[in-house]
């Protein structure tokens, strides 16, 4: 039987597992994404895709695939960059990689702290030497042991701030449609609805999935009854703020500041932004670690070895409803599958 092609659209560490089964085509040495054409063409007739979160693989992509493709095994824990609805209905199996994403939370952290103690605008003033003598009224920052940090999203990652965050400020408060019942047990973490934790918040970081409903979730409105002293950090998607709501919020001194690594139209940042003194900005590598990378590859490799070779599901599958109706169980009943692919009759 001819080995099943894998296509990864960009170079990522740690591939090679996968080229002892599959034919692997990599857009190899490319550091940028695929155009949309190239990713139209490149994806024809392959079995598996490990796309990162610059491609969008809607319906067009998936049909330029055509039957072959099983499973769309995203580079990353979100997964907004695909059309769920139309991977199911395709029965297309979609996989993210929620590896070390703890790390997303200790760049969240950093933010915090590099706003809260003014370190740019402190290194800034040195390098332009300014530093002439020592004077105690410059660059008064808050002292966290007396803040609130506020956190929307207590998944992994807002979890993991708690638990960091708990030893540096007063107090920590979150908000999720679920409780999380450890972090209030461990961190004296205390749910409270968005509005309460907008006006009560020093430090504001949040981390929830973009959807329908989180869309927009912080917008003028909720920015309005934020502290005029208190900072907002997005390390989650851009779109979770109205960017142009946060624009005005920051120049108008309606709150102190941001520390960004997601934009709401990435990689272009609100002209805006760019230049306010009050933002940090990152480029979306809140979970650049080399430990957050190295596994977010292996667990990418294993979705695409279990779907394709080894007959499991993998845990981290995000659309659910697919199996039963995965088109690798079509695969099954038209025999063209190895023998130890046959396996999957009894799983899906
Ligand atoms: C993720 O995993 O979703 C990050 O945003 C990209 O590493």
């Amino acid at each position: 039987m001819n080995k099943k092609t894998v296509l990864v659209t960009r170079k990522i560490p740690n591939v090679s597992p996968l080229t002892s089964e599959a034919e692997l085509e990599v857009f190899m040495g490319q550091e940028r994404p695929p155009t949309r054409e190239e990713l139209l063409t490149g994806i024809k007739g392959v079995s598996a895709v490990i796309s990162l979160l610059t491609e969008k693989m809607d319906g067009e992509v998936m049909d330029a695939a055509g039957e072959s493709l099983k499973i769309i095994a995203n580079y990353a824990v979100g997964y907004d960059n695909i059309d769920i609805e139309e991977a199911t209905k395709r029965g297309i199996i979609v996989t993210n990689t929620p590896g070390k994403v703890e790390a997303v939370a200790e760049h969240a952290l950093a933010l915090c702290l590099t706003l809260g103690k003014n370190i740019i605008k402190e290194d800034k003033f040195v390098r332009n030497g300014d530093y002439k003598f020592w004077n105690p009224n410059i660059f008064i920052s808050p002292y966290l042991k007396n803040r609130t940090l506020g956190i929307i999203g207590a998944g992994r990652i807002g979890a993991h701030l708690a638990e960091i965050g708990h030893s540096i400020f007063k107090e920590i408060l979150y908000t999720d449609v679920k409780e999380n019942r450890e972090i209030e047990n461990r961190f004296g973490a205390k749910k409270v609805s968005l509005e309460n934790l907008a006006r009560e918040s020093d430090f504001v970081s949040i981390h929830t999935v973009l959807n329908d409903k989180t869309r927009h979730m912080i917008n003028a409105d909720v920015l309005s009854k934020m502290k005029k002293t208190a900072y907002i950090i997005n390390t989650s998607r851009g779109g979770v703020i109205d960017e142009s709501a946060l624009v005005d919020a920051l120049s108008d001194g309606v709150i102190a500041g941001a520390g960004l690594d997601v934009f709401e139209n990435e990689p272009k940042v609100h002209k805006k932004l760019m230049l306010l003194d009050n933002v940090i900005l990152t480029p979306h590598v809140a979970s650049a670690t080399d430990a957050s990378r190295a596994e977010m590859s292996d667990i990418a490799i294993e979705n695409v070895m279990g779907i394709l070779f080894e007959g499991k599901i993998p845990a981290s599958v995000v659309n659910r409803d697919v199996i039963g109706k995965s088109r690798v169980e079509s695969l099954v009943r038209s025999g063209d599958v190895s023998s130890r692919a046959k396996l999957y009759t009894s799983l899906f």
